[in-house]
């Protein structure tokens, strides 16, 4: 077990400690950058501890939220233990994690309670998105903002002030990631198969979020394809209808739009790191995940 996730685990006494062994680890994107951006600092591995904490619990809410039976090919504590233990332990979670910030000083405190407040409005905003078949592009890149971006750039701007560095250009550098980081994940959703996502391929627009390559589609498509995408707003997908909508968007450029999206940020992320081999690794890995 990593340093991190054995402070994770030190949080917590049975039977809660039990739920972080039992959740499969992540890619710990988050706890990666402060580590790298806080490489001197002796709290840099109780900052990824919290803010992996706050993740985890706004996963525990997500999934249930989302109707989401898996996480990271598990299933989700909602579906073994119930929905009422998985809010109740996200809320242990995130309420033990925020009361660990007070061994830090205030502006750290300020910037991470911020952003848990960003990402639960982003959450809020993403379920309003999600009950009608949302074509604009502002509203979504400000919600994939602030559901998704706004932690991961106050870990960046966090770490920074641990380390006395540029904290306004790591703030940028992370801001910068998560959108990318956001968008690569709704490309995935489209362009990988069933096999290997874990879950139905185009699982998104049955769930209601219609992401960027959608929305660009829909403003390029003629009216019997919008017809045909609308009728597919949270529906199950059939396999060839997935299959058809699939080679809609690749043929209409939307993917292809996504991914120069998603590479044109992360390009613009490592220009603020030029020198920082371990920050760039962390943006080129993200970039490899443009399928
Ligand atoms: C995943 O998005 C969801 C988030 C990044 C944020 C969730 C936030 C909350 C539930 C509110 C905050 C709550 C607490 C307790 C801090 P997604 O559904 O697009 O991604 P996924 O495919 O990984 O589920
Ligand atoms: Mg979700």
């Amino acid at each position: 077990m990593n340093e991190i996730n054995k402070l994770i685990s030190g949080f917590f006494e049975p039977p809660i400690r039990d739920y972080i062994d039992k959740i499969p680890s992540g890619k710990q994107l988050r706890s990666r950058l402060i580590c790298a951006i806080a490489k001197e600092s002796d709290k840099r591995f109780l900052l990824s501890a919290i803010v992996e904490t706050i993740h985890l619990a706004s996963l525990l809410h997500d999934d249930i939220i989302d109707d989401a039976k898996t996480r990271r090919g598990a299933p989700a504590v909602f579906v073994t233990d119930g929905a009422k233990k998985a809010i109740m332990i996200g809320d242990i979670f995130y309420a033990t994690a925020f009361s660990k910030l007070s061994a830090f000083d205030s502006a750290i405190a300020q910037i991470i309670s911020e952003a848990v407040a960003k990402l639960s409005y982003g959450e809020f905003l993403d379920a309003e998105l999600s009950k009608s078949f949302n074509t604009d592009r502002k509203k979504y890149e400000n919600m994939i903002y602030l559901k998704t971006s706004a932690l991961i750039e106050a870990s960046c701007e966090a770490a920074a002030i641990l380390a006395g560095k540029d904290r306004d250009r790591f703030r940028r550098f992370g801001a910068l990631l998560g959108v990318a980081f956001q968008t690569i994940d709704d490309l995935l959703d489209i362009t990988q198969d069933t096999a290997t996502l874990g879950k139905p391929a185009l699982n998104d627009l049955s769930e209601g979020k219609v992401t960027l390559p959608l929305i660009d589609y829909y403003h390029t498509a003629d009216e019997n394809e919008k017809a045909k995408a609308l009728s597919f707003f949270k529906k199950k997908l059939k396999t060839n209808d997935a299959k058809r909508l699939r080679a809609a968007l690749y043929k209409s450029g939307a993917i292809d739009k996504s991914r120069q999206y998603a590479a044109a940020l992360l390009n613009e992320a490592k220009g603020l790191v030029e020198n920082d081999e371990e920050l760039l690794a962390a943006a080129e890995s993200l970039i490899s995940r443009i399928k």
